[in-house]
């Protein structure tokens, strides 16, 4: 598998977070206040939620639904009640266009 182009770079707005798909793995994107780019899986370990609608805060990411914050440099959740962590991607930059490939996973 190779990686896949999941959107521009310039659409990607610091501190907010884009949920994508890639070969049926959501995926939830970030570009944080240092302008790193981040991939983690988009669905919280707690229940069925989209972490791309939660809030973006540092190098973190908080789930609305229980408040369960979640790293997005190793996808360890930093709080209860989410306990398990999600997947991080590598992510690679190509001028303007996010390449993410769900079968790398990211070393931390
Ligand atoms: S569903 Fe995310 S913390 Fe409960």
């Amino acid at each position: 598998m190779t990686a896949s182009r999941v959107c521009a770079l310039s659409e990607l707005e610091q501190d907010a977070a884009l949920r994508v798909e890639v070969d049926g793995v959501a995926i939830c994107v970030v570009r944080d206040s240092n302008d790193e780019v981040h991939a983690i899986g988009d669905v919280c370990t707690h229940g069925d939620i989209s972490l791309a609608e939660g809030f973006v805060e540092g190098e973190t990411i908080e789930c609305w639904a229980h408040g369960s914050a979640f790293s997005l440099t190793t996808g360890k959740p930093l709080n209860l009640p989410a306990y398990e962590p999600v997947p991080v991607f590598a992510v690679t930059i190509d001028g303007d266009d996010v390449l993410i490939d769900p079968a790398v996973k990211k070393e931390i």
